[in-house]
């Protein structure tokens, strides 16, 4: 018996994706075109079950208002507006062009294109235009790296109270517990998840789904 969470062979990852969910056939082909159209960019895309986990997350909180940092072909933003009901919204950030016209042909094919609006600009700025108060009730954050800590005190004080906020990458493929990498990648997952951790207003837990994922609840 141990008390540490299992270490997943290839053959438990399979195991563990045969007994969720399985992924329609929208969010399965967005996998398989991402894979032809962009092959090195592929990885940054959320696997299956995180978005499941995405989905019931959201339908369980309830939440209305979503806003992700960091959308690239779609997959994650489409979990997300799954999971809202259907007058609720997702604001979608990103910065490229190329990689969100994908990301829109899916939102109309998934059904979900009515709940999402795009910004195309560097995320703190369409954060830091946004009303100071809280308006979001799930946020997911998964884009540059060194960004983190940043998108944090934008977010936090934008989250409604009992809201959450969701942290992709945060183990960085497990180098943050390798001291020889100090890349401003990995340093930034570092500098992140010691700042969300000192953070009073939430109470979080950091899960070894994908790359790791930090959900932090808002204090009432
Ligand atoms: C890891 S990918 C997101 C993957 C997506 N969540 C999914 O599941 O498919 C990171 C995205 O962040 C975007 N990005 C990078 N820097 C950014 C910035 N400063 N502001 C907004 N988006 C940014 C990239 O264009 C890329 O699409």
């Amino acid at each position: 018996m141990t008390r540490a969470t299992e270490s997943l062979t290839p053959e438990l990852y399979e195991y563990l994706v045969a007994h969720s969910a399985p992924v329609d056939d929208v969010l399965g082909e967005l996998a398989e075109e991402t894979a032809r159209l962009f092959p090195d960019s592929l990885v940054m895309q959320i696997g299956p079950e995180q978005g499941t986990f995405m989905t019931l997350l959201a339908r369980l909180m309830g939440a209305h208002d979503a806003v992700e940092v960091g959308t690239f072909t779609g997959y994650s933003s489409i979990c997300l507006a799954r999971g809202l009901p259907a007058d609720g919204t997702v604001l979608a950030c990103d910065i490229s062009e190329e990689w969100t016209s994908v990301a829109r042909r899916y939102w109309q094919r998934a059904g979900i294109a009515s709940k999402v609006t795009l910004k195309l600009a560097p995320a703190l700025d369409t954060l830091r235009s946004l009303p100071a108060g809280p308006m979001f009730d799930l946020a997911f954050i998964d884009a540059d790296k060194e960004g983190y800590v940043g998108y944090w005190d934008e977010l936090v004080p934008r989250i409604r109270p009992g809201g959450a906020l969701l942290v992709d990458n945060t183990f960085s493929h497990g180098r943050v517990v390798d001291p020889s990498i100090t890349d401003a990648s990995v340093q930034g997952i570092r500098d992140f998840n010691d700042h969300a951790l000192a953070d009073s207003r939430v109470e979080l837990v950091m899960l070894p789904i994908g790359d790791g994922l930090t959900l932090a609840r808002k204090k009432a």
